[in-house]
């Protein structure tokens, strides 16, 4: 049984920001990650909570594993070792012209991978869901990874060209954020007098942003509540939805990590129907509150494909 995108994307993320490679420490760390999680959703009184007492504690813990590894990263490269390439070599090294101190690259490791992890691992629970339950559009989404895979052989990694060329996932990877609304809304601070419509923001007041009542807005997307990856596609004859498609927020503040987050969807969805089948493992949920997310965590049963026999 295989829980969807959890254990794949933390090992990514490690791999992304500090070339750690899966294994017993990346499960640990992530069973720590974790519990750290289930704190930011519990009442952060100590005494009064115990979530919340064990998830200070798994923060010191993860705290304390990421900070060895920027120490003894710091001592190589400062002995002239070979820079990897990762997102701690970047920091360690200052690029941009910022140099940066053991504790604010923790810090730093610590709030991407709360960014980058959960949204991206639940988005693709979400999508395997949501094509479960649509077979059509599962049929097609594999017709366009078959005819990738057929192009490039068995193991030949995708690229940057291939990704380009997935036009119906790009459909599925929208058509997944715009009703998973992984993140349901923006806050923002009203810098002056903001007038918009007939209402009046008053300077200095804080406003949220509902993304989640705008993608789910029949106004604009015609059985909003329905999973339908085809509206995504230019002759659909839907609205265009530049305005009003925002998964990833918008304006200086907008997600940096948008198009990774997209690219490993799609990597993801690849491997995913090019090589395994799967069925529910057991009834689940989709809840939204207080993140959106599956009450299981969407549990499966995977096959590996038996592959065609080869053609003489
Ligand atoms: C499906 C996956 C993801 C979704 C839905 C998502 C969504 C969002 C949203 C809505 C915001 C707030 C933007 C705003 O205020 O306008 C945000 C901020 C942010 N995201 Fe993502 N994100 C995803 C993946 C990632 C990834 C993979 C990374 C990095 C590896 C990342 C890093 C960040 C950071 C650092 C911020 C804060 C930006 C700031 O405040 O200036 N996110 N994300």
């Amino acid at each position: 049984m295989y829980m969807c995108g959890d254990h794949i994307t933390f090992e990514l993320s490690m791999k992304q920001l500090m070339s750690v490679d899966p294994g017993e420490w990346s499960r640990n760390l992530m069973k720590e990650y974790m519990l750290m999680i289930e704190g930011f959703f519990s009442i952060p009184i100590a005494l009064f909570s115990p979530t919340y007492r064990k998830a200070i504690k798994a923060r010191g813990k993860v705290v304390d594993a990421l900070s060895l590894v920027v120490r003894e990263r710091r001592r190589e490269s400062e002995k002239g070792g070979e820079r990897k390439n990762d997102m701690l070599a970047a920091l360690l090294a200052g690029d941009g012209g910022v140099g940066f101190s053991d504790e604010e690259i923790v810090d730093f490791l610590v709030s991407l991978l709360v960014a980058g992890y959960e949204t991206t691992s639940t988005s693709m629970t979400l999508a395997v869901k949501f094509l479960t339950e649509t077979p059509l559009a599962l049929a097609q989404l594999k017709d366009e990874h078959d005819e990738i895979r057929a192009r490039k052989g068995e193991v030949e990694a995708l690229e940057w060209e291939d990704y380009k060329s997935m036009p119906f996932t790009h459909c599925v990877v929208n058509e997944t954020l715009r009703i998973a609304n992984i993140i349901g809304g923006v806050f923002r601070r009203a810098m002056t007098d903001v007038t918009i419509k007939d209402y009046t923001i008053p300077k200095g007041w804080k406003v949220f942003a509902s993304l989640r009542a705008v993608h789910l807005n029949p106004e604009y997307f015609k059985d909003a509540r329905t999973f339908n990856p085809w509206r995504w596609q230019s002759n659909s004859g839907e609205i265009n939805t530049a305005n009003v498609f925002t998964p990833f927020g918008g304006g200086p503040r907008r997600c940096p990590g948008y198009e990774l987050a997209k690219v490993e969807l799609a990597v993801f969805l690849h491997h995913l129907v090019t090589r395994l089948s799967w069925v529910p493992a057991e009834e689940d949920k989709l809840v939204f509150f207080p993140t959106t997310r599956m009450q299981k965590r969407y549990p499966i049963i995977i096959q590996h494909q038996e592959k065609p026999a080869s053609k003489v």
